[in-house]
């Protein structure tokens, strides 16, 4: 099972909520999950209606059966302190660094240390150890950068890594690349039943591949019922107008006619979406990647919406 769960998908299908709702999934019965966010942006904070959070492990929710969920947003300056701390115990003499701007060199103008240091604190979360020798989180899911980026920014460790051929941060650039690359960790890719969405999954997936980072599954996110059968919507793509309106005109109710036109022009609307969503389905399945569904909350994803999608994750065993 593994231990850090990794989400990513193209921007807006849903990385977000579908990364707190497993965080919860994951949680019941128990557990402690660890949700953690990379980009700054507080998201996790509005979707649990809570003010932003600061750098620090807080407790969010409850899950089914006691569970309970941390989350933590990363910070990148406040984890380059860490990490000085950690290799040159650099407390203070770290502070001073960030009086003379280092610190902000490090952490917008090499965006590539930036992600050394989020993914380093994420796979710290993933190791930590409680006094007695178990893991202090069960798992840790993270909010992570969309599609097009994600793969540079799991990688980022094989590069410094390289760069740095011995001494501390050779050794901690390969501890960090040594869980993402573990079956410790699954990178799942949330998209939309769309032409874009997949398509971009389905690059995802290849370049995940070719780095060696372990796939997890695709979670299809807003998944809406179809409101017809196969038989109907066979029907509703041929044009019946004339019939119809003929069948209703001997049958006494010709006047209704006008409403036809456009009902008719829904079901066909429908069945074209039906049509579009099983050629999605079928370039998703070629993938050999494990799909999983959820529904389109008509209330939009607030709490409520959150746990129902949690429900739905663990039934279908995702993470698991
Ligand atoms: N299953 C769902 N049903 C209905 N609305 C949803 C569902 N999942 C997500 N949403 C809504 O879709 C919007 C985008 O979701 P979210 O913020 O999780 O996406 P994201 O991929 O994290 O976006 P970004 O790329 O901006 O980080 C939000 O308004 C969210 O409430
Ligand atoms: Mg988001």
């Amino acid at each position: 099972m593994s231990r850090l769960q990794v989400v990513s998908g193209k921007g807006g299908t849903g990385k977000t909520t579908v990364a707190a709702a497993l965080a919860l999934a994951l949680a019941t019965e128990g557990k402690r999950t660890l949700l953690v966010e990379v980009e700054g942006r507080q998201g996790i904070a509005q979707l649990f209606e809570t003010e932003a959070l600061p750098y620090e492990e807080r407790k969010i929710a409850v899950a089914p059966g006691g569970g309970e969920v941390y989350a933590l947003a990363i910070d990148a300056e406040r984890a380059l302190l860490d990490y000085l701390q950690m290799f040159y115990k650099l407390g203070s003499a770290g502070r001073a660094l960030k009086k003379l701007g280092a610190i902000d060199f490090a952490t917008t103008i090499a965006p590539g240390v930036r992600d050394v240091l989020l993914t380093g604190k994420a796979c710290e979360a993933v190791r930590r150890r409680e006094k007695h020798g178990g893991f202090c989180y069960d798992h840790v899911v993270m909010d992570a950068p969309p599609t097009g980026r994600i793969t540079r920014f799991l990688n980022v460790n094989d590069e410094v890594a390289g760069l740095a051929k011995i001494g501390p941060i050779h050794h901690q650039a390969q501890a960090v690349m040594r869980v993402l690359k573990s079956p410790e960790t699954a990178v799942h890719l949330v998209t939309l039943l769309e032409e874009m969405p997949v398509q971009e999954t389905a690059d995802g997936i290849a370049e995940l591949r070719e780095a060696g980072l372990p796939v997890g599954g695709v979670v299809v996110n807003m998944v809406r019922p179809h409101v017809l059968d196969e038989d109907a919507v066979r029907a509703a793509r041929g044009d019946h107008r004339d019939g119809i309106a003929k069948a209703l005109a001997s049958a006494g109710v010709g006047g209704s006619a006008r409403l036809v036109g456009p009902l008719l022009e829904q079901a066909a609307e429908h069945a074209q979406r039906v049509e579009l969503e099983r050629e999605q389905r079928e370039a998703l399945a070629k993938l050999q990647v494990p799909t999983y569904e959820l529904p389109f909350l008509g209330e939009g994803a607030d709490i409520a919406g959150l746990y129902r999608l949690a429900r739905e994750l663990r039934k279908l065993g995702v993470g698991a």
